[in-house]
Parts: C-alpha cells; sequence; structure tokens
C-alpha cells in the first residue's frame, strides 16, 4: 500500500448538510465470521467496503467460502456451517486489521487445520499475547515472535479446546470475542467476564444467527453446543466514523450536521456522552432498532464546548473516539483531562503519543500522561503533523483544520482506507476544504 497520500485542510469554515457515513466495521467482520459459519444463506447490506473489513473476507474466501461482493455494501456469503472451513494454502494476511486477528486467532484455534495469521508493520508491532495467554489455557497451540506479536502460528486442535473462566485484565471487546469464539468450538462453558462493559457485537449477532449466549452481569458464557443459521444483517454507519462529524460541527461555527442511520449501541455511545459532556448539542433522532441493534440519525449543530474531566466509565463505551476527541479538546474553553486510556498507546499507533505530539506542532498544550492526556484549550495554528499510518489521526487532524489560524498538512494518511474510504469526499461535501495528494 501507497504511504505516500497526503492531506492538506484550508483553515476555517463550517460544515453542513446529511451524510450517511460507511457501514460499522466491527459489525462487518462479525457478519462475514458468523455468515461464514453458518447453514445457509447469509445477505449483508451496509456492508463496509474498506481494507480492514475486506481483509476480512479474504481470509474466509481463502478458507473455502463463496462470497459475493461487496457491490453497493451488498455481500452475499455462502454459509459453509461451523465445522466447514478449510485450510488456507498461504498465510491469512490481514493488513491494519486487530480485529481480524485477534477474532480469527480465536476462531482457528479450534479448526482441524493450521493456519498462519500475518499483517502489516503497524499490526505487526500490536499485542498478541492478550489472546494467545487465554487460549493457551484452553488447550490452543498458537506462536507468536519473542515479543508477543503476530505472525501467529496456529496448529489447530480441533476436538481438543476445553473451556474456561476468563476474567480480562482489559476491557477488550476483541479478546472477549477471540474468546467466545474459540468457546464454540470447545468442550464445557467458556465464560468472560469484562472489567467495564466492551462493545457487545459479537454477542448480539451470535444471537441473531440462533447461536446461544448467555450474560450474567458482566460475564459472558457460550459453549459448543449451537449453530448458526443464515440471516439478514443490516449493518447501520460506523459511529466512530460519524464521531468525526459529531466533533467537527460542534467545534466549527455555524454547522449543523445530520449524520443518517447510525448505530447507537449503547456500548459505542460513549463519544456521544462525553461531547454532551462538554457542551455539545447532538440530538437523537428517530430512534429505532434494526436487526438487532439500536440505530438513530444524529444532528450535531456547533457549540462552545468546555473542558471537563473524562469519566473513566465511558472510556471503553468511546476508546477509538479519542484521537477527534482530543481535537474537540483542543477547541474548548478550559482544560480537558483523560485518565484511564493506557490501552490508547496500543491501538493502531500510539494514539496518546502521537495525538499530543500533532496537537503540540499545531500550538496546542497538549501533555500526555502514562494512561491519558490533559489538554488546555486554546487556538489551534496551522503546521505539518504525522498520522504514523494510523486513520483515525489523519482524520483527526483533518477536522483540526475547521478551527486553525492556518493551513495543516497531514502526512501518510494512504490508512485512512482502512476504515473511511469515502471521508474526503463526506468531509468536502459538508465544506471541509481537503486536498489530497
Ligand atoms: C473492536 C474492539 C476495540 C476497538 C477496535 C474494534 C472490535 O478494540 O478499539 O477498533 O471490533 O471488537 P479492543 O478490543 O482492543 O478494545
Amino acid at each position: 500500500m501507497s504511504k505516500s497520500i497526503t492531506f492538506t485542510v484550508q483553515a476555517g469554515g463550517s460544515l453542513q448538510g446529511c451524510v450517511r457515513v460507511p457501514g460499522d466495521k466491527s459489525m462487518s467482520h462479525r457478519s462475514i465470521m458468523l455468515g461464514s459459519l453458518a447453514d445457509g444463506i447469509t445477505h449483508v447490506t451496509g456492508f463496509l467496503n474498506a481494507e480492514d473489513a475486506i481483509s476480512t473476507l479474504e481470509a474466509f474466501r481463502a478458507m473455502g467460502v463463496k462470497i459475493e461482493g461487496p457491490v453497493n455494501g451488498e455481500v452475499t456469503i455462502y454459509g459453509v456451517g461451523k465445522q466447514g472451513l478449510q485450510a488456507p494454502r498461504q498465510p491469512l494476511y490481514l493488513g491494519n486489521s486487530g480485529t481480524s486477528m485477534r477474532l480469527l486467532s480465536g476462531l482457528l484455534a479450534g479448526q482441524a487445520f493450521d493456519s498462519v495469521l500475518t499483517g502489516d508493520e503497524s499490526l505487526s508491532g500490536r499485542p498478541m499475547k492478550r489472546v494467545t495467554e487465554p487460549l493457551a489455557s484452553m488447550g490452543a497451540e498458537i506462536k507468536t515472535t519473542d515479543k508477543g506479536t503476530a505472525p501467529l502460528q496456529i496448529h489447530g486442535k480441533a476436538g481438543q479446546l476445553k473451556g474456561i473462566d476468563y476474567t480480562m485484565p482489559m476491557a477488550s471487546a476483541q479478546v472477549k470475542s477471540c474468546l467466545l469464539l474459540a468457546g464454540m468450538y470447545a468442550s464445557g462453558q467458556t465464560s468472560v467476564t469484562e472489567p467495564a462493559p466492551t462493545r457487545d457485537h459479537t454477542e448480539r449477532m451470535l444471537a441473531g444467527f440462533g447461536y446461544p449466549v448467555s450474560r450474567e452481569g458482566s460475564k459472558a458464557t457460550i459453549s459448543s453446543h449451537g449453530h448458526l443459521t443464515a440471516t439478514n444483517i443490516d449493518v447501520p454507519s460506523d459511529i466512530s466514523s460519524a464521531a468525526f462529524f459529531l466533533v467537527g460541527a460542534s467545534i466549527a461555527p455555524h454547522s449543523d450536521v445530520t449524520l443518517q442511520h447510525v448505530g447507537i449501541n449503547p456500548t459505542r455511545t460513549g463519544v456521544i456522552d462525553i461531547l454532551r459532556l462538554m457542551g455539545a448539542n447532538i440530538e437523537v433522532l428517530n430512534p429505532r432498532e434494526v436487526g438487532g441493534e439500536p440505530v438513530a440519525d444524529l444532528r450535531v449543530r456547533s457549540s462552545q464546548l468546555q473542558g471537563i474531566e473524562i469519566p473513566e466509565e465511558l472510556v471503553p463505551l468511546a476508546i477509538d473516539e479519542f484521537p477527534v476527541l482530543f481535537v474537540a479538546a483542543a477547541c474548548a474553553t478550559g482544560t480537558t483531562v483523560l485518565t484511564g486510556a493506557e490501552e490508547l498507546r496500543v491501538k493502531e499507533c500510539d494514539r496518546i503519543q502521537v495525538m499530543a505530539d500533532g496537537l503540540q506542532i499545531l500550538g496546542i498544550n497538549a501533555q500526555p500522561t502514562t494512561d491519558g492526556m490533559i489538554i488546555q484549550g486554546g487556538q489551534i495554528g496551522g503546521g505539518e503533523v504525522h498520522s504514523h499510518g494510523d486513520h483515525r489521526i489523519a482524520m483527526s487532524f483533518s477536522i483540526a483544520g475547521l478551527r486553525a489560524s492556518a493551513p495543516i498538512t497531514i502526512h501518510n494518511c494512504a490508512n485512512v482506507n482502512t476504515s473511511f474510504p469515502e471521508f474526503r469526499a463526506l468531509a468536502t461535501q459538508l465544506g471541509l476544504q481537503l486536498r489530497c495528494e
């Protein structure tokens, strides 16, 4: 993939209009995984046609699943059943996608074949022990590098995995989902307890396919006694993509934006709660339920944001939105303090360090801490910043241009294609003056 894409955003402007941002990334991954393991044909609409979700789709094609699309967000999956996957002929290359790698590691641990999972430079630096250690205690055999990173070499242990009762040391939906998927192939029960609520799309979608998962407080439990029946899935817009415009329209004067058909699963709406605590004007319109997931249109208008201490319980519910929330904090009056967010250091890049460095270059007093950041609101200036190949950093600094005093240039933006290839087109349609070279 070319890393030479540079964004330049002109200073100022406002955002106006109505757009539908692309489909939810987490649900798109899961629709392919569960649709492939189901009996029958699953139709998906609203599928995210972006590199990360395509990595998952290609991995299942490589394991013998016939999948048509995506064409205009539509995907048809000819499920092979729970025992129907075939050995891939080559290592499965998962690009930048942590979700693909961590969820697949659980699913592949209990297959009747061996597999190897690889990824790009960023994914190859991310911690995998968080999945391989609990999987090992289920009887899985997975080799990592000495640093606990990919490539993952999985020796399939069909019929030999045993259920565990595991309490996660960190609030991670990827780890939870990995273990639940492994639990579909393990004897006895597999239970995962989360220290704080994390996104529950795996549990909801399993239920949608008719596979029993029980929930008692913070503990989810699954067993191998179930099978998946094909279904239709309507993937709503990704609130993590909508977040760029929630912040953009909040910080840019005279803005009024409506984001249509956004997934508002309560395990994902921390960004709305945090922005509202800062004084944002966000209306949740026409709330409805689509395929077991809550959906609504979100109308957001400009407001003067205030700095806050971000409540720690909201951190896992907004975990992917902090890069752009840091931009909101830079535009707020007063100080914003984030704590309890050390997980940001092991995302597609170290999002605490990279955002603090970029905001400082733009003249904002942003002090990184081990588990968060302290940001004094101020005037954003122009300058050159680096995304470090992280899609959400690139888009966040683009949004910062709305309140900058001079143009901002953002280097290394090709990775926007991992989650939101239409970002530039939609942002431009709403009024952002963004050039791409
Ligand atoms: C995801 C879970 C989160 C999130 C990631 C997608 C998922 O990661 O940051 O973008 O789809 O399960 P963690 O599980 O590491 O918190």
